[in-house]
């Protein structure tokens, strides 16, 4: 088992360079289905849940390159057998692994796999994605934990999503890429991952309006072509390293930054007291300050992402007062609460909220990642934290963070992977 052990107590300083968005290659790689020609990505992160992608993809019939040199991703999906079916295991592993149902259901007309995994933070149902499938047209089954859908063509039609699910607009989108006439979502998730994807998309030939609002358009073409795509930067893990810079309070310069996807966490970040500034894509982080309180509530885009609640958590339990934390996407997303506890902080839980102390500071412990951003939460409160921090299960926090502990050493912080 491996083990992530952190001495706190360092600066950090330098540059760090973000990766690439994995919830935005996730679904990329998904769509490359789409084509039957060659795909390439640039500038891929390397990381678990893209691999898993990759093997569901390949367990199909796709042919995938995975160049580590210069993180290219080249995948050729012209053998790619709607007969067969991704491996159960690969499905399970992966919540993601799900957005190739639109997809195969859109080329091939046929699709059977696994019901999803993922993450342990809530009951996370597919029934929107398989409403709106549904809706253009698709007969779905679903039985002995498996769902299949089939459809001799999909056809385009309005969908209003009850809630403005990432994953459920993303199947539904590059399903009605290939479908005859028009579809249109509303109430459509509006992440700035959907627009990218939007792009790959237009990129292959398909016509989509509107991504990136509420009201997406998708005029159904017959067929798409292979493309080369660079997907945009990581914004969860640029607003990660903004707080390891203020929790350690020092300054650094993170490369890769959009200001426009970013200002949700900026905004908070800004209210603890934390200036940042960004120019030409590169947020220099000023840390040394007294963090403020703030209280946050997580949203759908372009509210505060759920994705960084639990840095958020971290942040604020070195806070200077009461911070309330309501979490609103997830209805089980407070595990890492009792892990950051055992570190010395004072939170409560009470439902769907969560109230935190701020306390003078934090001591390590042998704690537990219990999801991948629970895991980053961790490795942040160790860097700040008296003594060594030890954290296990740290294959969550591979799932999202390309070389996390590279990355932090560069910058300065004691930090090192063993083996146990
Ligand atoms: C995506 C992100 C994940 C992020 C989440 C919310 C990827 C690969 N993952 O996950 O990192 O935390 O968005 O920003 O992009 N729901 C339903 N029925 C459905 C689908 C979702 O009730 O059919 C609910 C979920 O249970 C959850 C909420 O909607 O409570 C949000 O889920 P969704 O936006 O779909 O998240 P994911 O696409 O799984």
């Amino acid at each position: 088992m491996e083990k992530i052990i952190v001495k706190g107590g360092n600066k950090l300083k330098g540059e760090v360079n973000i990766s690439s968005a994995k919830n935005s290659v996730l679904p990329i790689i998904a769509a490359s289905i789409l084509s039957g020609d060659l795909s390439v990505i640039e500038n891929a992160p390397m990381l678990e849940d893209v691999f898993v992608i990759c093997d569901v993809l390949e367990s199909l019939g796709a042919s995938i390159k995975i160049n580590k040199e210069n993180n290219n991703i080249s995948i050729d999906t012209k053998d790619i057998n709607s007969k067969e079916e991704p491996k159960a295991d690969l499905v399970r592993k992966m919540r993601a692994s799900f957005l190739i149902m639109g997809p195969m259901l859109s080329r091939f007309g046929r699709v059977k796999l696994s019901l999803p995994g993922g993450c342990n933070i809530g009951s996370r149902p597919i029934d929107l994605h398989l409403k709106g499938l549904s809706s253009l047209g698709a007969q779905i089954y679903l039985g002995h934990g498996y769902v299949e859908g089939k459809a001799d063509r999909l056809i385009g039609n309005k969908i209003y999503l009850d809630f403005p699910s990432v994953g459920a607009t993303e199947n539904i989108m590059m399903a009605g890429v290939l479908a005859k006439g028009e579809t249109v979502i509303e109430n459509a998730a509006e992440e700035p991952e959907i627009k990218d994807l939007a792009n790959y998309l237009n990129d292959m030939g398909a016509i989509v309006e509107g991504a990136g609002t509420g009201r997406i358009r998708i005029k159904g073409v017959s067929e798409l072509k292979g493309v080369t795509h660079k997907p945009i930067y990581d914004r969860i893990e640029a607003g990660t390293y903004m707080i390891a810079a203020a929790m350690t309070r020092s300054k650094i310069k993170i490369n890769g930054v959009d200001e426009e996807h970013i200002k949700p966490i900026l905004a908070k970040l800004s209210e603890c007291g934390i200036n940042i500034d960004i120019k030409n894509g590169i947020a220099t982080t000023y840390g040394d300050v007294d963090i403020k309180p703030v209280d946050i509530k997580t949203m759908p885009y372009p509210g505060f992402p759920t994705d960084m609640q639990a840095q958020m958590m971290a942040l604020l339990s070195l806070s200077k007062g009461t911070s309330i934390i309501t979490e609103t996407v997830f209805e089980n997303r407070f595990m890492h609460a009792s892990e950051i506890k055992r570190m010395g902080a004072n939170i409560k839980i009470d439902g769907r909220s969560a109230v935190i102390e701020g306390v003078k500071g934090l001591t390590g412990a042998e704690v537990r990642a219990t999801d991948l951003r629970a895991g980053a939460a961790l490795i942040l409160c160790g860097l700040a934290a008296e003594c060594n921090t030890q954290i296990s299960d740290v294959y969550h926090i591979d799932r999202g963070y390309v070389d996390i502990e590279k990355k932090l050493k560069s910058l300065g912080a004691c930090i090192e992977r063993i083996n146990v």
